[in-house]
């Protein structure tokens, strides 16, 4: 199976995947235009402070996928932290492609947190310490690639002695779940609406966790 570890040279491959497959495996620009602060938002952390965790799915020479992974989810600073900066440096509450989407979340969190059904802030759960985001571009997909790049990530995880991994995923994504489902995940507790997503005929996306207690 093509697949390896992640090397420097494939960091501008592995953002543009990120942008291109942000949506449930769709471009995600319909929602986030500005691929450098989505990407230092979804892959940042995995490719500069844990690339050894990593992999890549690579076919004809060509970056086609990855798995970002996760060894300790208490180590990726907090979003907020990262897209601080963003919104100072890159204008994100103005700029044409990510306004729209700011100012929606802000909306929704409010609106959720008066309901009492936000999101978990973040997921620290000692019973699946480690995490993972995977993705590859459509052309690269039912070949088998996935399911050997979350075999390897959970070999890797066992090796490091930990308890369990999880992931989380948009509820709206039958086909991803259905994938982790066959990889041995199950799905842990209810789906949280997700502040400022929405599906392309606009009702609200939602969030769902998925656990594999090793
Ligand atoms: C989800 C994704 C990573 C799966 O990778 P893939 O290479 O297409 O999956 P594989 O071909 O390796 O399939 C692995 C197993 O999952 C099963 N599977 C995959 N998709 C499935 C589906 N829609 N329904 C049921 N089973 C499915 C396969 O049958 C296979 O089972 P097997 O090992 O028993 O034969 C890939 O399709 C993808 O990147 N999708 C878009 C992005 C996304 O949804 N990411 C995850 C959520 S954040």
């Amino acid at each position: 199976m093509p697949i390896r570890p992640y090397v420097p040279a494939d960091r501008p491959a592995v953002r543009s995947i990120c942008h291109r497959t942000g949506y449930m495996g769709e471009p995600v620009a319909r929602l986030w235009r500005d691929e450098a602060s989505f990407a230092d938002l979804f892959s940042g952390y995995y490719t500069d402070e844990e690339p050894d965790s990593l992999l890549i799915a690579e076919r004809d020479g060509e970056v086609v996928g990855y798995l970002l992974g996760c060894l300790d989810s208490r180590r990726p600073p907090h979003m907020f932290r990262v897209l601080g900066p963003h919104v100072l440096r890159r204008g994100l509450l103005v700029r044409p492609g990510t306004a729209g989407f700011m100012w929606r979340a802000a909306r929704d969190i409010a609106l959720d947190a008066a309901r009492h059904d936000g999101p978990p802030d973040r997921v620290l759960d000692p019973r699946w310490p480690a995490h993972l985001h995977i993705n590859l571009l459509p052309a690269a997909r039912g070949a088998g690639l996935g399911g050997a790049l979350v075999r390897a990530w959970l070999d890797r995880v066992r090796a490091a002695e930990l308890p369990g991994c999880h992931l989380e995923t948009l509820a709206e994504n039958r086909d991803g779940i259905a994938f982790f489902e066959a990889m041995g995940f199950e799905r842990e507790g209810p789906p949280h609406p997700v502040p400022g997503m929405r599906t392309p005929e606009g009702a609200r996306n939602h969030v769902q966790l998925m656990v594999h207690p090793l």
